[in-house]
């Protein structure tokens, strides 16, 4: 082998993605490769799209998965529902709700925002007095705000969207997995997210799914999807059917890695691996608080699965993280935007969601935080 992958020593991640990846996904990855359209390989394609339906709990025939990270995922879902002077609303409280309004400007799309202080969710009661004003295509929020650690009520922004003919988009990029996700009964009608946040697979895939309501907006366009590779109305004919017809080469051993890190969850069971997700949260929240460090976010809309911790006064942000990496072989995130500096974020996500990770980390930091007794 190749001397760079020879040295590679395995680190623990702990930050907002990548999360550390079971040796059976490992393994699935350097099973031999199939053509893409080698009937073998479309079983595994079928039961890809089985385990994310059973995952989302939805009955939605268009789920599957997009070939590129998180962003492909979201690009995929904007490019094909909005076309030019669609009105949009997008409701940000971080980078991915900042990201998404960039991604549907670009589309033509009439944008409006309704902006909320990052660290603290999207206001339901905020949201609805804005539909009454006016009706939009499409409403987008994320659901775990990956860039604060903020929950935001997808519940209850689904409900306002119930009887309206708008499509709700939820970013579920870093919550898939980790939390309950009931896209049907939520009324989730477009959904994306990524590999390698609580699925706990490498970078490179984006589960997305489609409600029948946004396949009829897709059907209804009145132009083409501006975007060859992520037209769905071309990919579902290679997802779809009896034949299956060449759209792009699938990255098929990145589709055995997803096939097998499904197959882990589902097997541990949903309600296991949340619970397992939650402890391990607040056990994280209870050591941290007996090293003196805050949380930053209400414990009330806290992810588990992205802890964003203040970083106390005097402290030095970058030389804690390198330290962490360099003599502890552990990774966790600094702040974005607004809160770079003032934040770390500690990723609980997927496979890393364990009690001994907790331990290993707090014993870390109690060894390279500066001790602030005064003794
Ligand atoms: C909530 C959220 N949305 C979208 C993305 C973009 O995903 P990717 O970096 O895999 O393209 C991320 C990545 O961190 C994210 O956390």
């Amino acid at each position: 082998m190749n001397d760079l992958l020879q040295t590679i020593e395995p680190v623990t991640l702990m930050g907002p993605g990548p999360s550390c990846v079971d040796a059976s996904v490992l393994a699935a990855l350097s099973k031999p490769t199939l053509g893409h359209l080698d009937p073998y390989f479309i079983k595994i394609m079928d039961t890809i799209k089985q385990q994310l339906k059973t995952l989302l709990h939805t009955r939605n025939e268009l789920t599957l998965p997009i070939s590129g990270t998180g962003s492909a995922g979201m690009e995929c879902c904007f490019v094909n529902l909005i076309e030019k002077n669609d009105p949009v609303l997008i409701l940000i409280n971080g980078v991915f709700g900042r990201r998404m309004q960039d991604v549907a400007t670009r589309l033509g799309a009439k944008v409006d925002t309704l902006e909320f202080d990052w660290g603290t969710p999207v206001i339901v009661d905020v949201v609805q007095k804005e539909l009454s004003k006016k009706s939009y295509k499409l409403v987008a929020v994320v659901h775990a705000e990956t860039s604060t650690g903020v929950l935001n009520p997808v519940p209850g922004i689904g409900a306002l969207l119930k009887d309206k003919d708008t499509l709700f988009l939820v970013d579920a990029v870093t919550s898939l997995g980790g939390m309950e996700i009931l896209m049907d009964d939520w009324g989730i009608d477009v959904f994306y997210s990524g590999t390698q946040k609580c699925l706990s697979c490498p970078p490179g895939l984006s589960p997305v799914s489609f409600s029948p309501a946004a396949v009829a907006a897709l059907q209804a366009r009145k132009t083409k999807v501006p975007n060859w590779y992520l037209d769905l109305s071309l990919i579902m004919n290679y997802w779809e059917g009896a034949t299956r017809a060449y759209h792009h080469t699938a990255p098929v051993n990145m589709l055995y890695g997803l096939y097998q890190a499904l197959g882990l969850i589902l097997d541990e069971g949903e309600s296991h691996v949340f619970e397992r997700h939650m402890a391990a949260h607040l056990q994280l929240v209870r050591e941290l608080d007996l090293l003196g460090l805050r949380m930053q976010v209400d414990a009330s809309c806290r992810l588990p699965m992205l802890n964003a911790v203040c970083i106390p006064e005097g402290v030095d942000d970058a030389e804690i993280r390198t330290r962490l990496l360099s003599e502890y072989k552990i990774e966790i995130g600094g702040g974005l935007g607004p809160l770079a500096g003032k934040i770390w974020r500690i990723g609980l996500m997927g496979h890393t969601a364990r009690p001994e990770n907790v331990d290993k980390l707090i014993q870390a930091l109690a060894a390279v935080l500066p001790d602030r007794t005064g003794n």
